[in-house]
């Protein structure tokens, strides 16, 4: 499946491992140029050597929920390409929560910050600079937890749903200037970030139980779904949130 995605200037925040990681492989293999983003510098040097592809491929230590980290990636990223066609925001980040009334005000704000917090301050960046150039896409993921209260992720699908409000007011404030902004909303993914519920044999059974096609995703269903909405196969479409969940939302 091609995309046309020759020569784009990509950012994929949390790029080092997980879905961000084969976003990137997959925006280098249609000869994009691609900036991922972690917090460690260790994680980001690992993925620059597993991605090997040294003139395409730049990486920048920033965390997102910190302003002057986001402001100096912007930097960089303006000094080397002096523009920005994609932004896929990635990162996101879940710690399991117990119920609002037994929760410490400190485990909200931390998952606030990253998730809603960090996307806010990396879109509104991007949203600058493509403004000025009157073109872009963003695509975010979110999360099938922003549409369903899921047990033990209730503060994430509270920030994810905040994400997916962020999408259609981004995507109204940002169309009369040639920009569209997109979320993909997948169910459970086999990553590291899920591993805790899949390794387990009778937790994943219950939860391929709510899903029509049977399976949790694989990291390439969502990436060709994120890749659509990063291309001008996608241009018409802006505010949306693809649910990419197997149907376990259809039900
Ligand atoms: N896996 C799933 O089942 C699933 C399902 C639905 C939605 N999602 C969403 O998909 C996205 C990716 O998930 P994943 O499973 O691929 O996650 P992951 O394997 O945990 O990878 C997260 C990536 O983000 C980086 N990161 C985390 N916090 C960061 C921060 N504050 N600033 C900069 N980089 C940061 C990590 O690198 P460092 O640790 O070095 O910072 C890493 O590269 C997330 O938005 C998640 O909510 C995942």
């Amino acid at each position: 499946m091609k995309f046309d995605l020759d020569g784009k200037i990509c950012l994929v925040t949390g790029g080092s491992r997980g879905i961000g990681f084969e976003i990137a492989r997959s925006l280098l293999a249609e000869k994009a140029r691609v900036i991922i983003c972690g917090r460690k510098a260790d994680s980001l040097e690992k993925a620059k050597e597993a991605l090997s592809a040294p003139e395409n491929l730049m990486t920048v230590q920033a965390h997102i929920g910190k302003p002057e980290e986001v402001d100096r990636l912007f930097e960089t990223i303006d000094k080397t390409y002096g523009r920005l066609d994609i932004l896929i925001n990635n990162v996101g980040m879940n710690l399991i929560t117990p119920g609002i009334a037994d929760l410490d005000p400190g485990l909200w704000q931390k998952i606030m910050d990253t998730n809603l917090g960090g996307t806010f301050l990396v879109s509104r960046k991007a949203a600058f600079m493509m403004r000025a150039q009157t073109r872009g896409k963003i695509v975010t993921i979110s999360s099938v937890a922003a549409t369903k209260a899921s047990p033990g992720m209730g503060i994430y699908g509270i920030a994810k749903a905040g994400i997916e409000m962020m999408t259609k007011v981004l995507a109204s404030e940002l169309a009369p200037f040639n920009i569209q902004v997109n979320a993909v909303a997948p169910a459970m993914v086999r990553t590291k970030f899920s591993e805790p519920f899949w390794s387990n044999a009778e937790l994943l059974a219950h939860i391929t139980k709510t899903i029509p096609m049977g399976r949790i995703a694989e990291i390439e269903d969502v990436v060709k779904p994120v890749l659509f909405l990063a291309s001008e196969g996608s241009s018409y479409i802006t505010g949306q949130t693809l649910m990419v969940d197997g149907g376990s939302t259809a039900i």
